[in-house]
């Protein structure tokens, strides 16, 4: 069993970003987390980081022909406003859980709306990294 992991942009500066947010952590120290959560739960994982929105787009409409169990999606700033992206998430066939470090209920008005959350099979929001980990436990749990 599969799972394909997407950070969005602006993700591949974790660690240099606004700590009080999303921590101290980099994101290989992250991926690293996620790679060891993936495996104790007998999963094998596959792990992205994109800043362009088409390049998100493209690797969603590929788990229509790779073997995915599960995706996770940490899709930053377009969480608010891709309806490409929300498009996208609408057309995968497995469960799929939008994840975000920071709660993004808690900062600016703009961040409290996710245009992908209605697509989403759940979102965890709010537990730094230990978000992706929650999200794997939870497509543990529904396949
Ligand atoms: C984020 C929250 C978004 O609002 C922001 O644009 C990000 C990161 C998070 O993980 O907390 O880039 O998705």
């Amino acid at each position: 069993m599969k799972i394909l992991v997407i950070h969005g942009p602006n993700l591949n500066i974790l660690g240099n970003r606004k700590k009080e947010y999303y921590g101290k952590k980099n994101i290989e120290e992250v991926n690293r987390m996620i790679q060891f959560k993936a495996k104790s739960l007998g999963f094998k994982v596959d792990i992205f980081q994109y800043n362009c929105e088409g390049d998100i787009v493209s690797k969603l409409n590929s788990t229509l022909e790779e073997e995915y169990s599960g995706v996770i999606i940490n899709a930053g700033a377009y969480t608010h406003y891709s309806i490409a992206i929300r498009d996208a998430i609408e057309s995968v066939r497995v469960p799929t859980i939008e994840v975000h470090l920071s709660n993004i209920y808690g900062r600016e008005e703009f961040r409290r709306f996710s245009m992908i959350a209605p697509v989403c099979t759940g979102q965890i929001t709010g537990f730094g990294p230990y978000s992706y980990l929650l999200a794997l436990e939870a497509i543990k749990y529904l396949i």
